[in-house]
């Protein structure tokens, strides 16, 4: 896309972001938005700093994630104002001054010392919704995040406007050219540090500023759901390799998950090649009126099915649900909202006021409730896993005999199986994100 037409979509968004921001200020009984774009944060008795992550309340206003210091105020029926910080550093590379297809939509105010801030905030902080953490106060400018106002957004948040889903398609695009090669080098023997070098470079993207920490796991590691050790020296040779590894685009994120058999690995193959055509059928289920606990628990049923089918399990794919041994080959949720946050904000919220939408009973890893209409992105990633605690946990409840252990112990090698994508909810068909990325990038 061109710069026009990005700052088209831009004007639009913030078109909508204010209209939301003007209920939700009326709701609160607040007459101003304020929102930190947030500090660095100091290690204890240290001078190094943690990373930084932008206050995802500022970048939903403005494409900034690395103006620390700076502050977005709205005022109903003005235009945004950016507060932003450009200090006089010579220890730092500072940000640039503020360009691109965003700048002529808002007002921007530079300042060169955080405390400058002050004079570009409205004059009485009582009347201001402040949203931000502790650490952002500035004089009397205390985030106060208040309950209304976040609800309000939050819940809004869910729905993306079509800037946001091209922000999304981009942040695919260059994850999917990083999975590629990613698969690359571990076709070639890489360890699992080194396909994370490989998958850095192709993104262009480092720890700092990919959406959250790549996962790359070869053989039994990929039983481990979050594992983020990346071994310096390869096995000889790797037998599988699970991935679940995103990246940026101006604040938002993608969240994509494949997992490979090496050559002449050709059960676990057919087990990857099952999980992949399950989880396309789900993706087909992304559809405006959906709850999404329905697609979690549906996707039970369908890889309890596989389960069935790969000789895993010996009774049917009915009573391994009911029995919950389904769970203990696939023990996190389907899914989750992905946007400005790889887990979405406000994924069990009940309404624009607040409530909870509660999780099905037994599944206390779902992190999404909702229904779904059109705008809202969600992600989609079932998995089969070998993990040993929970297998034997089945034995200790009795479910011993559900389980076929000798085809168990002929796939523990492999860790498991995890397929991901990010799709888009819409008025017709599901658009998916990953899908379209990878066949792009083929
Ligand atoms: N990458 C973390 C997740 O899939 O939720
Ligand atoms: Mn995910
Ligand atoms: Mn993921």
């Amino acid at each position: 896309m061109n710069s026009v037409e990005w700052s088209s979509l831009y004007r639009d968004h913030l078109a909508q972001l204010q209209a939301r921001a003007d209920e939700a200020l009326a709701r609160g009984r607040f007459d101003h938005l304020v929102v930190p774009s947030g500090r660095l944060h100091y290690q204890v008795f240290d001078d190094r700093d943690y990373p930084y992550a932008v206050n995802p309340q500022f970048k939903a206003w403005v494409p900034l994630t690395k103006v620390p210091d700076s502050w977005l105020v709205y005022t109903p029926g003005r235009r945004p104002r950016v507060v932003y910080h450009q200090p006089f550093d010579y220890w730092h590379a500072v940000p640039a001054a503020p360009g691109g297809w965003w700048v002529d939509h808002v007002e921007v105010a530079i300042i060169r010392k955080p405390e400058d801030a002050l004079q570009y905030l409205p004059p009485d902080p009582a009347r201001c919704a402040i949203l931000g953490e502790p650490q952002s106060a500035l004089g009397d400018y205390v985030p106060n995040n208040p309950a209304p106002v976040l609800a309000y957004l939050d819940w809004h948040r869910g729905f993306k406007t079509p800037y946001e889903v091209a922000m999304m398609r981009e942040a695919s695009r260059i994850g999917v050219r990083a999975h590629r090669a990613a698969e690359r080098a571990f076709r070639a023997g890489a360890s699992e540090f080194g396909i994370h070098l490989a998958y850095c470079q192709a993104a262009g993207q480092d720890a700092m500023e990919l959406p959250y920490n790549n996962i790359v796991a070869l053989d039994e590691h990929g039983a481990v759901l979050h594992y983020t050790e990346r071994d310096r020296v390869a096995p000889r040779p790797a037998r599988s390799f699970l991935i679940d590894a995103g990246a940026g685009f101006h604040g938002y994120a993608c969240d994509i998950t494949r997992t490979y058999a090496a050559d002449g690995h050709a059960d676990f193959q057919a087990l990857v090649d099952a999980v992949d055509a399950a989880q396309r059928v789900m993706c087909d289920q992304v559809r405006a009126g959906t709850d999404y606990r329905r697609i979690h628990l549906d996707a039970h049923l369908a890889l309890a099915r596989i389960l069935h089918e790969f000789d895993l399990i010996t009774v049917s794919p009915e009573v391994a649900v009911e029995t919950g041994v389904s769970s203990a080959f696939f023990p996190h949720g389907i899914g989750h909202g992905i946007g400005l946050q790889v887990h979405d904000v406000a994924g069990f919220a009940e309404s624009d006021r607040g409530g909870t939408i509660p999780k099905p009973d037994g599944h206390p890893y779902l992190r999404l409730t909702r229904t779904l209409a059109p705008g809202m992105v969600v992600t989609i990633e079932p998995g089969i896993y070998f993990i040993d605690m929970l297998l034997e946990a089945l034995k200790d409840r009795g479910l011993g005999p559900s389980v076929n252990w000798e085809r168990v112990e002929a796939f523990r090698p492999y860790g498991g199986v995890r397929i991901e994508d990010d799709v888009v909810c819409t008025e017709a068909e599901p658009v998916n994100l990953t899908r379209e990325a990878f066949a792009a990038q083929a």
